[in-house]
């Protein structure tokens, strides 16, 4: 065993010769160092326990279901298309290897491995984490500090900073799988206009393609694509064409032809390129591992962009195996030669089924092919988490290529540690559900502690049918995670915000109003984040240290500013809420905006559909504008500010140009807002660098109620 020590103190230890995912980039100095961990080597594998007092609660593990506390359940990295969220689902489409053990002491594990590996998180034993590595060539790494939030942001920092977008990435997009062709596109984008509905975007699904074939578009429903995307992004809107991974096998196709002659696909036990079936039928997937097809398949999204497109999302790239041929004719077999005229009793009419519906994703596939890397062949499933990553970064790269200093909107469906440095995620097929709701914001904090911020859920579900309720509940929680999509499947009924009944479009519009009311703040929460290695979204444990905010499930924080208690149960026109200090009580909608302050303690807070609540903190502040219907259209010449001040309270508002890179060599605006609490007064400090502000207008409360308005204009001043 090896082991190094990072600049910032993490220890590093290696087993064999690991695989190098690049998921960490901090780099690394050798050290002689204890590992003081309980490694067993297996024939098959690696197991590794560590032991769990009963105060222990555990975060991060990034894309899972269960609880913001992971402990009490069984978790496995292997990404997978897995389509029914069900409560006991053990994995989902990525592989997140961080996680936080805290207690007495706070301690984050990473571990850096390709491969499958099984967490059971005090389950079984509730005294232990029990890991199992499905192999022996890994590195642990181990990070220590005072509290979570310096373990999640050594973390945060060895890993590198997160993918950015554009700042019109921040706006609302529509999505849904079955808008068939141009007019029904062109129709979303009306009805919104119609119906007084800010849209940033539509993304479109594999309907835009001829016959499921990447990088092509139906001349039947999708012809004059590019004089289309033109004429949309005239009227401010973006489209989002989808990716698959799997390349359609046809002569005649170009990409096919190219994938052959170039070796860019992956291979099969003979050498001869593998062959899977997805949604075109048989597909062979580029071998994302190697350099050639990274810069080959990257380079193909140029198609697109030539047509103005600038935004992309990466699907089916665990990858998603619907079936092997050979598998469906030994099914078929079975089903034609062992049953025929028989009387099947239960177990086997039970086998007979299972045969079929066991087809997708089957683990067997995953041995069946394989990549290059490095000259050497190695089979998909020891690197199986690296898939969606690497199709990421080759598109990543290829995009900063092609559009220059442009930023683009770029997610993925499966992805690793490491991927988030290249783009985002949306957390896959949920459904229509209530439980998804609630999943959806305890997901959160954890894909933050992963280094994943540009993140958000199929708003609305998925898979199932929604209603006008789901909706306007799964909004006022999504109007604060930055990727803001409502997605549905084929199938499914319609799930616009004008699908339902008047009084759902007034709310929903209502929301998404207020959503470009708060985007300053969210893209500046997001920006600060991603810039200074702290989470966005937080457990309350990782703020407060008593008792019940360490259990508390169903409410987070965002950023320094707010608490966020979203409702989740169908029919509640309120919920109790757990307050741990004094917060403000904001009801959006309200044309006061702000209820008044909650004293620390467990209050009941009425939260209808028609409002939009959240909880300022004390001595903190929000900003906000007037709202608008696309993010061309942003105006932040009157910038208001909500703040509850008892003594002093610091604001810096984050901006840039939203759209170029040259934030990272420094350019960027500043608003920095101070408000100390003086007698009966307030004195308010700004210091502005930001010129599209002219105006800032405040509302500030403090503990015994009393609101004071002022008015700060820099028209003419000095900023
Ligand atoms: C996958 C994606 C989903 C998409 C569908 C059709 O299930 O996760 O978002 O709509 O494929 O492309």
């Amino acid at each position: 065993m090896e082991s190094y020590q990072l600049k910032n103190g993490t220890k590093v230890f290696q087993y064999g010769l690991p695989i190098e995912t690049k998921a960490v980039i901090a780099p690394k100095r050798k050290m002689k160092l204890k590992c003081d961990l309980d490694v067993k080597f297996q024939k098959d594998g690696t197991t590794i326990s560590i032991e769990l007092l009963s105060e222990d609660r555990i975060y991060g593990l990034g894309e899972n279901l269960g609880g913001i506390n992971k402990r009490g359940r069984i978790y496995e990295s292997y990404c997978t298309d897995t389509p029914s969220h069900i409560e006991d689902r053990e994995k989902l489409y990525s592989a997140h290897n961080f996680f936080i053990v805290s207690g007495k002491v706070v301690r984050g594990y990473f571990i850096d491995f390709p491969g499958r590996i099984t967490y059971d998180m005090g389950y079984y034993n509730q005294k232990d984490i029990n890991i199992k590595i499905y192999g022996q060539n890994f590195y642990i790494y181990i990070l220590e500090g005072e509290d979570e939030k310096e373990v999640s942001s050594k973390f945060l920092e060895i890993i590198g900073k997160s993918y950015v977008p554009p700042k019109w990435g921040f706006g609302y997009f529509q999505s849904r799988w079955g808008y068939r062709n141009k007019e029904e596109v062109k129709k979303v984008y009306k009805t919104f206009k119609e119906n007084d509905i800010p849209i940033e975007g539509i993304y479109l699904d594999l309907d835009y393609m001829d016959n499921f074939k990447d990088f092509t578009i139906s001349q039947e429903r999708f012809s004059g694509f590019k004089e289309f995307v033109e004429d949309l992004k005239k009227e401010g809107i973006y489209l989002i064409p989808i990716i698959d991974a799997g390349v359609k096998v046809e002569n005649g196709y170009d990409i096919y032809e190219e994938g052959m002659k170039g070796d860019y696909f992956c291979k099969d036990k003979e050498g001869k390129p593998y062959e899977g079936v997805v949604w075109p039928g048989k597909v062979h997937f580029p071998d994302f591992m190697k350099k050639e097809t990274q810069s080959w398949f990257g380079d193909k999204y140029q198609k697109l962009t030539d047509c103005g497109i600038e935004g992309f999302w990466n699907d089916m790239n665990e990858p998603a195996i619907f079936y092997e041929q050979e598998a469906l004719e030994k099914a078929v077999e079975y089903a034609q030669k062992k049953l025929k005229n028989k009387n099947l009793d239960v177990f086997s009419y039970f086998k007979l089924k299972d045969n079929f519906t066991s087809l997708a994703n089957r683990d067997s596939y995953y041995k069946n092919f394989y990549h290059e890397i490095d000259g050497k062949k190695v089979c998909n499933e020891k690197v199986h988490n690296l898939y969606g990553y690497f199709m990421t970064k080759s598109t990543y790269e290829a995009l900063r290529k092609i559009l220059k200093g442009k930023r683009f909107l770029l997610i993925s469906r499966s992805s690793s540690i490491g991927m988030h440095r290249y783009g985002g995620i949306w957390t896959g097929d949920n459904s229509s559900w209530w439980f998804h709701l609630e999943q959806n914001m305890k997901m959160l904090p954890s894909l933050n502690m992963c280094g994943f911020f540009y993140i958000g859920a199929d708003t609305g579900g998925f898979g199932g049918n929604c209603n006008g309720e789901l909706l306007t509940r799964w909004l006022q929680l999504s109007i604060f995670t930055p990727l803001l999509r409502n997605h549905s499947a084929m199938g499914c009924n319609n799930q616009e915000p004008y699908a339902f009944t008047k009084k759902v479009l007034k709310n929903t519009r209502n929301l998404i109003k207020a959503r470009y009311s708060l985007i300053p703040y969210i893209y500046s929460e997001y920006m600060k984040s991603v810039n200074h290695y702290h989470l966005m979204f937080q457990p309350l444990s990782f703020e407060f240290k008593d008792v019940l905010a360490k259990e508390i499930e169903d409410q987070i924080l965002l950023g320094d500013q707010v608490m966020i208690a979203p409702v989740c149960i169908p029919n509640y026109k309120g919920r109790y809420v757990y307050f741990p200090e004094e917060m403000l009580e904001i009801s959006f909608m309200h044309p006061k905006k702000m209820i008044g302050i909650r004293k620390k303690g467990i209050h009941y807070i009425n939260y209808r559909l028609e409002d939009f609540k959240f909880f300022i903190r004390k001595n903190a502040m929000i900003p906000y504008v007037k709202s608008c219907k696309n993010l061309k259209k942003l105006d932040q010449k009157n910038l208001k500010i909500l703040a509850y001040v008892d003594n002093e309270a610091i604001y810096n508002l984050y901006d840039d140009d939203g759209i170029s890179y040259d934030f990272i060599k420094g350019k960027r605006f500043s608003t920095r807002i101070k408000i100390i609490k003086k007698e009966n007064n307030y004195e308010i400090k700004v210091h502005n660098t930001n010129p599209s502000i002219k105006n800032i207008e405040f509302k500030i409360i403090d503990s015994e109620n009393h609101i004071t308005e002022k008015d700060i204009s820099f028209i003419n001043k000095n900023q």
